[in-house]
């Protein structure tokens, strides 16, 4: 139970597809918390997913809107400050896909029409999000922006692909912006590097069941679930974390800190002579 933290506070939450999704389950919280929002998707997401059945829970509208496109980026944030009755104070951007991952194309064979979507879907979305609500001034001072990013941006895993890349470029827009907005309107940004997470995005990777093996074995907390991940962004909405902005949070039960951990040596020892993965990338 969270405490009302966010009792009184308007937001956005981009990005609940299903019950599995981050967003979804931040959108729970932050309702449970005493926030009103209102949930935004592309409208392929909302004709294929369940978000409907979210909004009800919520009591929140959806707001139809690509992302990638500025104009729907404008009517998320108008239609919000209409319907919420003013400026917000949080904005999640939950977003990602890779039309690489999607088709199969490994790391050294992309397909750069679809990179450019990957990078425009998972990285450049959250520059334009940023932008649009500067523009807009539509978020109050000491609001806070959230974005979920993954350790790939720093770190190379096996099969996680031209995710990475977009990662890596995130994480970055997370900091020039988060100077920008911090300096101009007092206005917090930062990024939160989860666990692998099995929703939908997280299981086009290849070997996720693998990865998430490895990630709890090597994690002293074991890997964080959506549910953790969403209390994690509710301090980070909430008024505790007021002087927290352009970091990369890591909420990964301490698998970004490890090297080697005594249950991943005692997996790997077991099977030394093991070698599943025949693919080159
Ligand atoms: N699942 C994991 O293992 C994991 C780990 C770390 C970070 N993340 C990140 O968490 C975020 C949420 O992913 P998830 O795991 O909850 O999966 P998800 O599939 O439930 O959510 C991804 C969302 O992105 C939306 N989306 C795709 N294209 C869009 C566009 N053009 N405009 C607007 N929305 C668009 C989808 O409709 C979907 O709702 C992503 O940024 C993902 O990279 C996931």
């Amino acid at each position: 139970m969270i405490n009302q933290l966010l009792q009184g506070k308007k937001g956005i939450i981009f990005g609940a597809l299903d019950e599995k999704s981050i967003a979804w389950q931040v959108a729970l919280k932050a309702h449970e918390a005493g926030a009103r929002f209102t949930l935004s998707n592309t409208p392929t997401a909302i004709r294929f997913g369940t978000i409907e059945q979210l909004a009800e829970l919520c009591h929140a509208e959806i707001i139809p809107a690509d992302a990638t496109e500025t104009t729907d980026l404008e009517t998320v944030f108008g239609r919000s400050m209409e319907i919420l009755g003013g400026k917000v104070d949080f904005v999640l951007h939950s977003i990602g896909m890779s039309m690489n991952v999607r088709k199969k194309r490994i790391y050294p064979d992309l397909d750069y029409e679809y990179f450019m979507k990957t990078i425009d879907i998972s990285s450049l979305s959250f520059h334009k999000m940023l932008q649009t609500a500067f523009k807009m001034d539509a978020i109050n001072p000491w609001g806070s922006v959230v974005a979920l990013s993954y350790i790939a941006a720093q770190r190379t895993l096996y099969a996680y692909n031209d995710m990475a890349d977009a990662k890596a470029l995130l994480e970055s827009i997370c900091r020039s912006f988060g100077y920008i907005y911090g300096r101009e309107r007092k206005v917090r940004v930062n990024t939160i590097s989860q666990s692998p997470t099995m929703t939908t995005a997280g299981s086009g990777v290849r070997v996720m069941e693998g990865l998430m093996d490895f990630t709890d074995r090597m994690s002293p907390l074991g890997n964080a679930s959506a549910e953790e991940c969403a209390d994690y962004c509710i301090t980070l909405f909430s008024d505790l974390t007021r002087k927290v902005t352009m970091q990369n949070l890591y909420h990964d039960g301490g698998f970004s800190s490890m090297g080697m951990s005594l249950r991943a040596m005692r997996m790997y020892s077991r099977s030394l002579e093991c070698d599943e993965c025949p693919e080159v990338d």
